[in-house]
């Protein structure tokens, strides 16, 4: 017999939650009584007009290059409130602490550390002038095709849960309110803007919400609501989730903001809950002051609206007339993290006959290939994307570990910026490498483009400036502007010049024989600098000719590939991008110690695998990423990641694959038709065979795993398993439970869903014993009838081992509905 817990009870079940977290966040310095006199009094002396500067966005006079602004009230003492980006860093027009994108966080399976990411990026936001950060993310992994795949952090829910909490923690700590985004279901950048997420009741709750409700439970001060619908409603104007799930089911007590432009309506949004619309006032401005005066929206709700946004300033000592102190940025002190994040985040999947790490002749006789083996590939693209402090070159990272007397050789191997036009292609001769084009002037050129012998050409402009030069081949524009606000994203690394210069590609074949050519590049406001330049098949061809001279001349090969992800647009393959496999194969043909280092936001397809060494998974691993790779690869520190999310096969074998409906979309409607089988469970459930599984990543020690033992407890259970690190080096082990479904529940249950997790370090021979606490939650389900959690009673297998697919030892509990006496 199965035990429901009823609506009360699950909110039982999460006060725990929330008590802890108020008790564990330095933020609630003033008392609630005094808060709410001061709120309420400030309140009652707003005019209509100033409520509404609280509740919509403005043009900042004095803009630090944040992503929103408020005025606040000066008359009253309520201060402005500025909010930055983002998940990786704080994102203003200053230099700023570049760490690791958040996935690489999530792969060092560490709340401590996602506390420690969060202190660098709450302090760093204070001292560069800000006062709300927009991030973390906690949108699911759903499709590995997502653009934001990089600025999130699992497909597994308790993971995400558990890293999200500690980040808020970490964030406001430091006196920086964190907004917790995009509510909800915003798992994808294809149609972003209006795609109707439809998922049920079980599946929102299991797979996506709960790192909203830890965000809660942490006492993040804002949400941000998601651009797309969920079940045929705007997230912006969603009541069932701002209203019943937010507040009601959850006791959210901060605000609610739109993402950028995500509005769509005024009297519907407040009246479903939201608060503020950014970052302008096309619906909270005049729209909100009209509705109010016609009495289409009751002022009780505006009332309401910024009674939440100034109790979440005066938590957080805004109203104290004079914020708190400012302290100054510590550069180093973030370094230091961003470096230790990316050394325990990165992800070893393939190490063959100890080809890492590197010693003895493989190290001293090595071939870097690659362009993100020179040029660091800092961060993703996108609102994420963070103006870093310093990056190193991974090459010359490499070259100093390597140390005298080795010999490091470098190749490109894959051109991304371009080689100049030869000068007898293009007639009349003008220079295209270097063209200024005066403030104010209009540059024009029309002549033609002749090409020797028919070949792909990639034609690449990098220009300054905000104004894209419009390039006609045969009549053909080259580079259109994207529609919309995705014109804004373009991907971190690659859509810039090394110089700076925006970079854009196009990629086309040509026939033998003259072209015409027109450009129009106009100087703007500051003048602008243009260039043309092509890549052919035959720059490419001695590109991939050189790197295989390289590496087959080195002992050892580190051959860095990338990915260049970014918010506005989802991937279109998983393979990577350009010609990058046949380098790999190409490479990996005339060298078997090759070393493959990814730098990529997700997963990435691998038809080269069988024929690499070894594959390093460093997604975007901040400022310190080239001490980083360099120091795992030399083994200066053991690779402390694991996989967050799966990898696939292929593009036609993971969970959204050859349905339309799920991705991505059909009419405007995505279905969440896996139901609560996201990432792994979808693998369990269809029985396929992942690439890499969830929980996957290499040790340069090995580890063995004994004596499970499991106990009931208060609901819950109790696993106990030793762990001994039985190789000679010291190593890092992720040691992961995972549960089975329960008999007696009749809902649908997953297979196998991580319970708990714990990373260790051990020194050779040495052992550990593990104790694993796992919560009712991780035991109950949704029970969409009775709207709430039911705890899974009875027999629940309990699986423990290194990752979803490498389960060590097996054992059973009996979980019983505790005792609340
Ligand atoms: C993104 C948000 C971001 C906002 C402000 C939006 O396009 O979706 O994540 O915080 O822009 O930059």
């Amino acid at each position: 017999m199965s035990d429901t817990v009823s609506r009360r009870s699950a909110l039982w079940l999460l006060g725990g939650a929330v008590t802890v977290a108020a008790a564990a966040t330095g933020w609630s310095a003033v008392p609630a009584h005094a808060s709410g006199h001061r709120v309420a009094a400030l309140l009652s002396r707003l005019t209509l007009d100033e409520k509404l500067t609280l509740l919509h966005g403005a043009d900042d006079p004095h803009s630090l290059g944040q992503a929103g602004y408020l005025p606040g009230v000066p008359r009253l003492g309520i201060p402005p409130l500025r909010l930055a980006d983002g998940p990786a860093g704080v994102r203003v027009a200053r230099h700023a602490t570049a760490l690791p994108a958040p996935v690489m966080l999530a792969s060092a399976f560490d709340p401590a550390l996602a506390r420690e990411y969060g202190e660098v990026i709450g302090r760093e936001g204070r001292a560069l002038g800000q006062d709300v950060l927009l991030s973390p993310m906690v949108n699911r992994i759903r499709t590995p095709y997502a653009g934001r795949n990089f600025e999130t952090f699992s497909e597994d829910p308790l993971l995400a849960a558990d890293l999200v909490a500690e980040e808020v923690r970490g964030i406001q700590g430091q006196g920086l309110i964190a907004t917790v985004k995009h509510f909800a279901l915003n798992n994808q950048e294809k149609d972003r803007m209006s795609i109707d997420v439809r998922a049920d009741e079980q599946t929102l709750h299991e797979a996506e919400l709960r790192g909203f409700e830890a965000a809660v439970g942490a006492r993040a001060g804002a949400v941000m609501g998601a651009y797309n619908k969920v079940n045929g409603t705007f997230a912006c104007e969603n009541a069932s989730l701002l209203t019943g799930v937010l507040r009601d089911a959850w006791g959210f007590e901060g605000w609610v903001m739109t993402d950028w432009f995500a509005a769509h309506s005024t009297a519907a949004a407040i009246g479903a809950g939201l608060d503020m619309e950014m970052p302008n006032d096309a619906y909270f401005g005049e729209a909100l002051k009209r509705a109010v005066r016609d009495g289409s929206v009751p002022e009780a709700l505006v009332d309401r609206s910024v009674r939440r946004v100034l109790s979440v300033m005066d938590r957080f000592g805004l109203l104290d007339g004079g914020a708190p102190p400012r302290p100054a940025r510590d550069a180093a002190a973030g370094a230091r993290t961003a470096l230790k994040v990316a050394k325990a985040g990165a992800t070893l999947l393939r190490n063959e006959d100890r080809a890492l790490p590197l010693t003895g002749a493989a190290a001293r006789s090595l071939a870097v290939i690659g362009p993100t083996g020179a040029l660091p590939f800092v961060s993703g693209g996108g609102s994420a994307h963070v103006v870093p402090d310093r990056a190193d070159s991974p090459l010359d990272a490499i070259t100093a570990r390597a140390g005298e007397g080795a010999r490091v050789r470098y190749a490109l191997g894959e051109d991304l910026f371009g080689r100049a036009l030869p000068a007898t292609a293009v007639s009349p001769g003008a220079d295209f490498e270097g063209q200024h084009v005066a403030a104010g002037a209009t540059w024009t050129y029309d002549g033609t483009l002749t090409v020797a012998e028919a070949d792909e050409w990639t034609l690449v402009i990098h220009y300054s400036g905000r104004e894209r030069p419009v390039v006609l081949l045969d009549g053909t524009d080259l580079f259109p502007l994207a529609p919309g606000y995705g014109e804004y994203f373009a991907g971190g690394l690659v859509s810039a010049a090394p110089d700076g210069l925006a970079v854009r590609r196009a990629t086309l074949r040509l026939a033998a024989g003259p072209h015409t050519l027109k450009i129009t590049a106009k100087g703007g406001a500051d003048g602008q600098l243009f260039r043309l330049r092509r890549i052919t098949g035959a720059t490419r061809a001695a590109d991939v000719a050189e790197a295989v001279r390289v590496a087959r001349a080195a002992a050892s090969v580190v051959l860095f590939v990338y990915e260049d992800a970014t918010e506005g647009a989802d991937r279109t393959t998983l393979a990577l991008p350009g010609h990058q496999n046949a380098l790999v194969d190409a490479v990996a043909a005339v060298n078997s110690r090759t070393t493959v280092v990814l730098n990529t936001s997700s997963s990435t397809t691998m038809p080269w695998l069988e024929r690499t060494a070894a594959v390093l998974q460093m997604y975007y691993p901040g400022q310190e990423g080239a001490a980083a790779t360099a120091a795992v690869l030399f083994g200066d520190c053991d690779p402390g990641g694991r996989l967050t999310q799966s990898f696939p096969v292929s593009d036609d074998r993971h969970p959204v694959a050859g349905d339309a409906r799920r991705y991505p979309g059909v009419d405007g409607v995505e279905e969440y038709s896996e139901g609560i089988h996201l990432g792994y469970r979808w693998y369990d459930a269809e029985g396929v065979e992942p690439l890499f599984p969830f929980g996957h990543g290499l040790s340069y020690t090995t580890f063995a795993y004994d004596d499970l033992d499991v106990r009931a407890e208060h609901g819950g259970l109790v696993v106990g398993f030793t762990v001994r690190n039985t190789g000679r080096r010291t190593g890092i082990e992720v040691a992961q439970v995972y549960v089975g479904p329960s008999p007696e529940l009749r809902l649908d249950q997953v297979e196998r869903a991580l319970a708990g997790y714990r990373r260790l370090e051990l020194d050779p021979g040495d052992s550990r014993r593990v104790t694993v606490r796992i919560a009712p939650r991780s035991l109950s389900s949704w029970d969409a009838v009775r709207h709430g959690w039911v705890l899974g009673t009875g027999r629940r297998r309990v699986e423990v081992g290194a990752s979803a697919r490498d389960l060590r030892l097996t054992g059973y509990g009996e979980v019983r509905v505790a005792d609340r006496r």
